[in-house]
């Protein structure tokens, strides 16, 4: 293709050569052999003008003709010829008409250049000068004048050629130049659709030294924002994929969660109902077997609601400007007979006295519960749960740090990352006989973000957990939809 290109370029400079060639050879010809003749024209005059005032007796008459190197005439005023150098007067037409005589008689120079009427073809020069009362013509055959164009011609033509030499090299070079760049553009084009958005066209020179230059800054320009449109919807895919894993894995979860259960109840009582209802011994159990599964369906069910509303972002919140030592109290009072029952001593660390938080008084008691709960269900009789706050300076906003701190069973340190998705749990089965649903954490997690703040977890196993969570100290302006993140939805 940029061979193609290389040679219509070549073509195209070898036309233009050829062309001025021709007009060259055309202009020359025309002015060697108008000078030739208006050269020998004013020669012939002279000679003409000469050989008028010489005595031109029949003797001298041919030796004078050929001297002028022409055939001389006489003409009288009457238009017969008189003497001729080449023919014989008396058979010769009049030549009275002739416009060369006709100027002569009028007492001027006539010139006329035609054809001979006895030699077809060979071009005349005719010069008459008033000569006595008639004229006196001298004719002479142009011949010669070819000659002399031709060789005008051909060195105008060879001088021409050899500047024509270097003008070819030149556009040999720069037709190559041209079509190498062009050949470069085309490869950047193909890689590009072959989906290689990593290639880059060498630069031609400063970016807006010439076309070739701009050309290849635009199409680096739009190989790069091709790579980047490419990159952002590679990870746009990547995280879709994740999405869609976490979505099958929910499913999954929730389907699981809620079948062992149902299939307790449903095996439960059609075992009383096939007699055992009878049966003192194990009646009671049964009964109190479904329904524990019933109150683990319940607090699933409900687990699930608050989930999703905080999710679907239909939650309403109800935000307001509180003392956080308050919310603090209020968890303690609600968790406090569950320690007493465990044993475990509730210390509280509170914050400044005047500590504000802006949130929902609903959503914080929720967080502060599911996290008190969580501590009482990991540490052992005589344990301590710590619930604290202090403000956080130095952060984008204010906020106050929340924190429960346990002396319990720990968490290792691979669950870490992990612990705030949905379903997750470092012992399956431990949870679900401590009446745990899985989701509580994650639920900690949404309303956290929902309001404006986050959450974190430290844990050392064998010595306790440390869960932190921020609320900002001021109203942020978010609305619930601002707040949560799209990929926090994920888990
Ligand atoms: N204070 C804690 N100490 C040790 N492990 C904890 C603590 N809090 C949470 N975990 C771990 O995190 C998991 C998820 O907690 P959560 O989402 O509240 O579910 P659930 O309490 O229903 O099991 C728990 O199953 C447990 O393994
Ligand atoms: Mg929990």
């Amino acid at each position: 293709m940029t061979a193609k290109i290389f040679l219509k370029l070549i073509a195209a400079v070898f036309c233009v050569l050829i062309i001025s060639l021709v007009a060259v050879d055309f202009m020359a010809s025309k002015i060697a052999e108008s000078s030739y003749v208006d050269t020998l024209s004013r020669e012939l005059i002279g000679k003409c003008r000469i050989l008028s005032l010489a005595d031109l007796t029949p003797a001298k008459f041919k030796a004078f003709a050929q001297a002028a190197g022409g055939r001389l005439t006489v003409i009288s005023a009457d238009g017969r010829v008189t003497a001729d150098s080449d023919n014989a007067a008396e058979r010769m037409e009049n030549h009275r008409s002739r416009p060369e005589v006709v100027a002569a008689m009028q007492g001027k120079v006539g010139l006329s250049r035609r054809p001979s009427p006895t030699m077809a073809g060979t071009q005349f020069l005719y010069i008459a000068v008033p000569f006595e009362s008639g004229a006196l013509r001298l004719a002479v055959p142009l011949r010669s004048v070819d000659a002399q164009v031709n060789a005008v011609r051909f060195q105008m033509l060879g001088a021409t050629t050899l500047a024509f030499l270097p003008a070819i090299l030149i556009s040999a070079f720069f037709a190559r130049y041209f079509s190498a760049r062009l050949g470069s553009i085309i490869e950047f084009a193909h890689q590009l659709a072959q989906g290689n958005f990593s290639a880059r066209l060498a630069r031609f020179g400063s970016s807006n030294s010439d076309e070739f230059a701009v050309l290849s800054a635009r199409l680096n320009d739009t190989g790069e924002k091709l790579q980047e449109m490419f990159e952002q919807l590679q990870k746009e895919h990547v995280e879709l994929e994740r999405l869609e894993r976490i979505r099958k894995d929910f499913v999954i979860n929730v389907s699981h969660e809620l079948r062992t259960p149902l299939a307790s109840i449903q095996g439960y009582s059609e075992t009383l109902l096939d007699g055992a209802l009878e049966d003192p011994q194990h009646n009671t159990r049964f009964v109190q077997i479904i329904r524990q599964n019933a109150e683990r369906l319940t607090r699933l069910t409900a687990d699930l609601l608050t989930l999703s509303r905080v999710e679907l972002k239909s939650q309403r919140f109800n935000f307001a400007s509180y003392y956080v030592n308050g919310l603090l109290d209020n968890a303690r009072d609600s968790m406090k007979p569950m320690a007493d029952k465990q044993s475990i001593e509730l210390v509280m660390s509170y914050a400044d006295g005047t500590e504000e938080v802006f949130c929902d008084s609903e959503a914080m008691h929720q967080i502060l519960t599911n996290l008190i709960d969580n501590a009482l269900k990991y540490t052992a009789a005589g344990g301590t749960i710590t619930i604290g706050a202090k403000a956080l300076t130095g952060g984008e906003h204010e906020v106050v740090e929340v924190w429960v701190a346990d002396t319990g069973v720990g968490i290792p340190a691979e669950d870490l990352p992990r612990l705030f998705e949905r379903f997750y749990r470092v012992d399956k089965a431990r949870s679900r006989e401590l009446g745990g649903t899985g989701l509580g954490l994650a639920i900690v997690k949404h309303l956290t973000r929902a309001m404006g703040g986050d959450v974190r977890v430290e844990s050392t196993l064998e010595k306790g957990s440390t869960f932190y969570f921020t609320v900002p100290v001021h109203d942020l302006g978010l609305s619930p939809d601002e707040a949560i993140q799209p990929q926090l939805t994920a888990s």
